[in-house]
């Protein structure tokens, strides 16, 4: 059987709303299956309308409602009400009072989206489209509301009860009952409206504004966690402060509450002055926290705390305009981090992960514009593209203002349109209205509505004798779904030329002739399909052009003229760290495919010597321990991700040789260096500190990054010095790196420290994910059968889900992909049944498969067969059935 693909919803069909919802009056009284949800709407018809008739129909969103009974002005109605939607006739002359009540039963709700269970608290979910499985509502962004909230609930089942904005004092009920008013006084749309009622601990604090405000800060957690939450609280405050101060943005209630919570679908949420996060990002301690987790926290609670302005002050008019909050929100949190850090260790991360995430989505079937067209399910929009590639425009319109345009551009648009719901086009004119004298505004807008990454060509060609110099550039986009036809972009290229010494020249515009874009200080904006540089009048010696400085442009670039040795010189003399570092990787990347090549051809892989040297010589330029750029080096030596080799190799791809090109380079690096870098690690004595402060980050991520190598080679010594860095871990970090690569190299070791870890922890579930998660990387579908019955995992949880199955599919190239199909047929498995509890979650697993033409013939065959099969599940979700069908399209 055959489903039939769920309709369309297109952006050029927007219309605005027939009515507007000014006020909301809420009740929820919360009683496990017999849960109340009641409440009133001030409602007037739309004034930028005209209204023919005296009365319209008013048409509501409802999803999964049981029957809802419907007054207007105090007279019972009978609505029309299918599946989708409770709809009724309302006066268009004057306002109406409409009153909806409806029965709720949190626990069943397993998709987790709208009112449900967690862990025995009640909690909610409403971005995209969660709020209409509450109460029917005109549940879409440009619709904004004050919202005033009364929740009752046994005192004893839930002494807590928070929702948006300002509290009012906790009433006593009769027979131990209470209730508690919450009102919002900011007018906002329902995605952003929550409530929350269970048992939960409570770590306070406050932060004064700096116009002198008091605002009563809270994390609430499951009981007996408040320790852990101390971190995420140092952290809030640290980006509210930082908002200020880089922003101006000031915080506008009198309290801030975030709440954990064990069973969520994605990271967090910005609901207004009540932030609901994923608690594995808000928990940690030394002992179970890695450095990654530590910074992840800070990120996104710095995340949802920008939110507050951009996204919730200042909304989108419609789901397509999604990235409008999202890619500046992560723009925003990455700029904090960028202070809060290191500003190159932040920016060669994030361009690690847009590497390996975002354009293979952006090169395969799922490719979308950041802001789509048309959506068949907007939950599958949450994704790479609209987040992190989102974020690369902002950052490419904030580095052609500079930081003084653009800070009075976002003021601009802050001041613009606070309290309004407003489109990709209302930011950037904003941004446009502060360019000054910059010249034409450049296409921006094309960013957000091409999908695809550009392909950036650059011909290099220098005269030493004549002091000339010539950088030829052309671009071009591929064909993606539904967009044939693609058209140049404006691509800012930050660039120096470099000379022999390794400074930069000085670039008179005399002496350059610019065709096809524009030379703004050392910014080459190329806007059309091909445009030169050509330089005159060099000083004598040879010159070395440094290109796309910071990654100024999400485009995959590459550069003929520049042999292996121009790219080792100014992998080592570049003065931006940004480039020097990604001149290596260019390198790396090279020796890679080669080997990758000569595998499947079955010939000798060769020999990398000379970048064996300038490793070294980067890793290891003096000891590890007197050195301040640790995590720079660390960086410097770690290869391309096995995801981003497969995504150059781009065809036919073999995993297994994917993983060994990677496995074989760093084989070869120690049989060729070994010694320098054994030396190293002993001069470091393998004792960590556990210390969570930078600098002892900084020297983990080094040391990991050499262990890493080493741990390739076949030396029995080599599972000594894991074995002795695994027991000198003073916290997680080194403890669970360690143990995965012992697991990685079947060392015998790896058992046992196996089972000293699920005896500490077995009860921490948390913690367990990462023991789940580095097996689930390192093993086939047949160890995650095995995991499945361990009685710490749990099938319904989606921490523990995306731990086992989501580690396997993205993290386990051989294992997911395996030559024989189990892999694929596993997750078709794991997924279909999912599909039925959790359609976002199990939608989420089958992007994995994203790529499944780019693998050979046999696998393609596999793939396709267990795609097939979820396809023609009958009750397949929307969610599923969306990705499912782009995917075999
Ligand atoms: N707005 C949230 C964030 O800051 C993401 C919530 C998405 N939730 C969903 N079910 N689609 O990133
Ligand atoms: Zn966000």
């Amino acid at each position: 059987m055959k489903n039939e693909t769920p309709p369309s919803i297109r952006l050029a069909d927007y219309k605005p709303p027939a009515f507007l919802i000014d006020h909301v009056d809420m009740t929820v009284r919360l009683d496990g299956p017999c849960t109340q949800a009641k409440a009133t709407y001030h409602v007037r018809p739309n004034p930028s309308l005209v209204h023919a008739n005296g009365h319209g129909q008013l048409v509501l969103d409802a999803d999964a409602l049981g029957p809802v009974d419907v007054r207007v002005n105090g007279a019972q109605i009978e609505p029309q009400q299918d599946r989708k939607h409770v709809a009724f006739t309302l006066s268009t002359r004057e306002g109406s009072k409409v009153e909806v009540a409806t029965t709720l039963d949190p626990a069943s709700n397993t998709a987790l989206s709208g009112l449900y269970l967690t862990n025995g608290v009640y909690c909610t979910q409403c971005e995209a489209e969660g709020f209409r499985r509450i109460v029917p509502f005109l549940d879409r962004p440009d619709v904004l509301a004050t919202y005033t909230v009364t929740l009752e609930a046994q005192q004893a089942a839930c002494p807590v009860l928070l929702s948006n904005g300002n509290p009012s004092p906790i009433e006593a009920l009769d027979d131990g009952w209470h209730s508690i008013t919450w009102h919002d006084p900011h007018p906002k749309p329902s995605y952003l409206f929550a409530l929350v009622g269970g048992h939960l601990d409570q770590v306070r604090d406050s932060f004064t504004t700096r116009d002198g405000r008091e605002v009563a800060l809270s994390i609430y957690v499951e009981p007996g966690k408040a320790e852990r939450a101390t971190f995420a609280m140092q952290a809030l405050k640290r980006c509210m402060a930082w908002d200020e101060e880089r922003f101006g943005r000031l915080y506008d209630l009198d309290v801030f509450n975030i709440v954990a919570v064990s069973d969520f679908n994605l990271g967090a949420m910005e609901n207004k002055g009540l932030n609901i996060f994923n608690d594995k990002y808000i928990l940690a301690s030394p002992t179970t926290a890695t450095d990654e987790d530590y910074q992840r926290i800070d990120a996104i609670i710095a995340h949802e705390y920008f939110h507050n302005w951009s996204g919730n002050r200042v909304t989108c008019r419609d789901w397509f305009q999604l990235c409008l909050k999202e890619g500046l929100t992560v723009f925003r949190d990455q700029e904090y981090t960028s202070d809060i850090y290191d500003r190159t260790i932040k920016r060669i991360t994030d361009v690690r992960d847009l590497w390996a995430h975002q354009f293979p989505e952006d090169g395969g079937p799922l490719a979308h514009a950041v802001r789509p067209d048309s959506y068949r399910e907007i939950n599958n929009f949450y994704t790479a593209t609209v987040y992190e590639k989102g974020a690369e425009i902002v950052r490419m319109i904030a580095s052609w203002l500079g930081p003084q345009r653009f800070r009075a551009a976002m003021d601009r648009y802050f001041s613009t349109y606070d309290g309004q719901a407003v489109r990709l086009e209302d930011f950037l004119s904003a941004m446009k209205a502060e360019a000054g004298d910059l010249g034409a505004w450049p296409d921006f807008l094309g960013w957000y509505t091409q999908a695809g990454t550009p392909q950036v060509s650059v011909d290099w060609q220098a005269d030493t004798h004549a002091g000339t110099a010539h950088l030829a550039f052309s671009q071009s986009t591929s064909p993606t779904p539904g967009q044939p036809d693609k058209k140049p972009l404006p691509v800012p290229c930050r660039l120096a030329l470099v000379d022999e010494a390794g400074d930069d020249l000085a670039i008179s515009p005399d002496h350059v002739v610019v065709q096809g874009g524009r030379l703004v200080g050392d910014q080459f904006l190329l806007d059309s399909a091909h445009g030169s540089l050509q330089f005159t009048d060099l000083p004598s010696g040879t010159v070395r052009p440094s290109l796309f400085r910071d990654y100024s442009a999400p485009v995959n670039h590459m550069v003929e003229g520049l042999d292996d040795s121009d790219r080792l010189f100014l992998a080592a003399k570049d003065s931006n760290t940004f480039s020097s570092w990604a001149h290596l990787q260019s390198l790396y990347s090279d020796a890679l495919q080669r080997r990758y090549h000569r595998l499947t051809l079955g010939e000798p892989l060769g020999d990398d010597h000379a970048l064996f040297e300038a490793m070294i010589a980067a890793g290891l330029c003096c000891e590890i321990d007197h050195d301040t750029d640790q995590a720079g080096r660390a960086a410097t030596i770690t290869l391309p991700s096995a995801h981003d080799l497969a995504r150059t190799i781009g065809r036919n791809i073999d995993p297994l040789h994917v993983e060994e090109a990677r496995i074989s380079f760093s084989r070869d690096l120690c049989a060729d260096r070994g010694t320098s870098v054994v030396e190293a690690l002993e001069r470091f004595e393998l004792e960590d500190s556990g210390d969570i402060a930078p600098e002892a980050a900084a020297k983990r991520s080094l040391v990991l990054a050499l262990l890493q190598h080493l741990s390739r080679c076949e030396t029995p010594d080599v599972d000594d010095l894991l074995g002795r860095a695994l027991r000198g871990a003073g916290g997680m970090t080194m403890r669970i790196k360690t143990l995965a690569l012992l697991l990685q190299r079947r060392s015998p070791l790896a058992d046992q420290a196996l089972e000293a870890f699920d005896a500490e922890f077995h009860d921490d579930p948390l913690t367990m994910d990462k023991w789940f998660a580095i097996q689930a990387m390192n093993g086939t579908a047949d160890t995650l059968v095995a995991l499945e019955g361990h009685r710490s995992y749990d099938r319904e949880n989606p921490n523990r889900v995306r731990s086992l199955l989501g580690a396997f599919a993205t993290g386990n190239l051989s294992g997911f992909h395996a030559a024989d199909g189990s892999g694929y047929q596993l997750m078709a498995e794991r997924i279909g049944t999912l599909d039925g509890r959790n359609p976002q979650l199990a939608a989420r697993l089958a992007s994995a498969f994203r790529t499944w033409r780019t693998m050979d013939a046999a696998r393609q065959t596999f793939a396709q067969a267990a795609l097939e099969t979820l396809q023609s599940m009958p009750n397949i979700s929307t969610d599923l059935s969306d990705i499912v069908t782009r995917m075999l399209e």
